[in-house]
């Protein structure tokens, strides 16, 4: 591949070391960044992009997802609307929808969510199996989530099938499911809250998972107080996601340690849950990231900018700490941040952050400010998504 230069940048928000730097340019070379600096001093290159004095930030990267399923769940939408709450089983209604599906159809459903995240400036991208929930449903979720994003993450642990015995269901998940799952997953995650898992059962998902190699994420606190905050912390995950109901310990539990709380702001608004406190955890000094959680119960949305709005707007974080969250923070999360010269803790390319050395992972903004992912917000605003300096919308 040749070196490309990306010049006229009005405001690149590096979410590095670098900060914002106006009227920028960005040379990559084999799809890693070689040299951010003024476009006037920019170096010569094979290929030039013109961005026209657009605003500039690194590709979303979106570390909480649920893309591997068929149907919806429109009429329960409805219904939540109207007055009824939210309950972790209705998710027995798209298990129902999925295993129903063709692997084909699963594929193009896949393709057709991954091209709409990236038209929305999504560059890397976590996905959890959950709605097959027996061997050969969840052995299949995985081999095709694999096919498509960065990071699959294993989710038997979603909630009990229907018919099944939860203790039975339990043992399933950590033998025979985990041993299918195995080839194609990076993570092991667990739905820890009344109606999903209880805190033994949850350890013993998680430690099962330990076990095989995998790393750990946790579905903790999300509509009502429990232990998953607790857990996760405990258990070194790298991430607790939801965390709509902490109490004290848990934020100066998120505070002191490693595990990421990612903060689901379009699941909050679809669920009427109160906002996941991220204000407060970012004043704690707790480590933050946005996703989606794009799934068709709580969440049907893979839009990062329609996240981070409302991260702006209602959890009251300012635009850079939202961006940073969505970007840098899920990078985090899913341990593809950089940790010095461009690379992650595995020795990978990073992402979330635009550095010498990390991958050129862009979100072009149609737009010379980037605050108008927040004082715009619903308005069309990404022009351009490129991945490894290639445009990929
Ligand atoms: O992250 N909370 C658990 N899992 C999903 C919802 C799944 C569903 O309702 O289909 C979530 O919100």
């Amino acid at each position: 591949m040749t070196a490309v230069l990306f010049e006229n940048i009005s405001e690149l928000r590096t979410v590095s070391a670098l900060g914002t730097l106006a009227n920028a340019a960005i040379v990559a070379d084999d799809g890693r960044i070689a040299w951010i600096g003024p476009t006037t001093q920019a170096p010569a290159a094979d290929t030039r992009i013109n961005l026209g004095g657009r605003a500039v930030l690194p590709g979303w990267v979106d570390s909480h997802t649920h893309m591997l399923f068929d149907g919806n769940r429109a009429a329960e939408f409805e219904a939540r609307m109207a007055g009824q709450s939210y309950a972790a089983g209705g998710i027995n209604v798209t298990v129902t929808a999925t295993r129903a599906a063709t692997d084909t159809r699963l594929e193009q459903l896949l393709h057709d969510r991954i091209n709409a995240a990236r038209a929305g400036g999504t560059t890397t991208l976590e996905t959890k199996t959950g709605y097959g929930l027996d061997v050969e449903s969840e052995r299949r979720a995985a081999r095709i989530a694999a096919t498509g994003v960065d990071d699959v993450t294993f989710l038997g642990a979603h909630v009990t099938p229907v018919g099944a015995d939860p203790d039975d269901y339990v043992d399933l998940v950590c033998g025979d499911m985990l041993d299918a799952v195995a080839p194609y997953v990076h993570w092991i995650d667990v739905f820890c809250e009344q109606g999903a898992f209880d805190e033994s059962q949850s350890r013993k998902v998680l430690q099962a998972g330990r076990a095989r190699g995998l790393g750990l994420r946790v579905h903790g606190n999300q509509l009502g107080a429990g232990p998953g905050v607790r857990l996760a912390c405990e258990l070194g995950a790298a991430s607790v996601d939801h965390v709509n109901y902490l109490d004290s310990e848990d934020v100066e539990r998120l505070a002191v340690s490693d595990t990421v709380a990612t903060v689901l702001p379009a699941c909050d608004l679809s669920t009427r849950e109160p906002f996941a406190p991220a204000r407060q955890l970012l004043d704690a000094g707790a480590h933050v990231a946005i996703a989606s959680n794009l799934n068709p119960g709580t969440s049907y949305t893979s839009s990062m900018n329609f996240c981070v709005a409302t991260a702006v707007l209602q959890m009251r974080l300012s635009l850079d700490e939202a961006i940073t969250a969505a970007t840098r923070g899920g990078a985090k999360a899913l341990r593809r941040h950089d940790v010095g010269g461009g690379v992650d803790p595995q020795g990978r390319p990073a992402v979330g952050t635009l550095a010498v050395g990390a991958r050129c992972n862009l979100h072009v903004l149609n737009t010379n400010h980037a605050i108008d992912l927040a004082y715009r917000p619903g308005m069309p605003l990404t022009w351009g998504t490129f991945i490894d300096a290639v445009p990929v919308r």
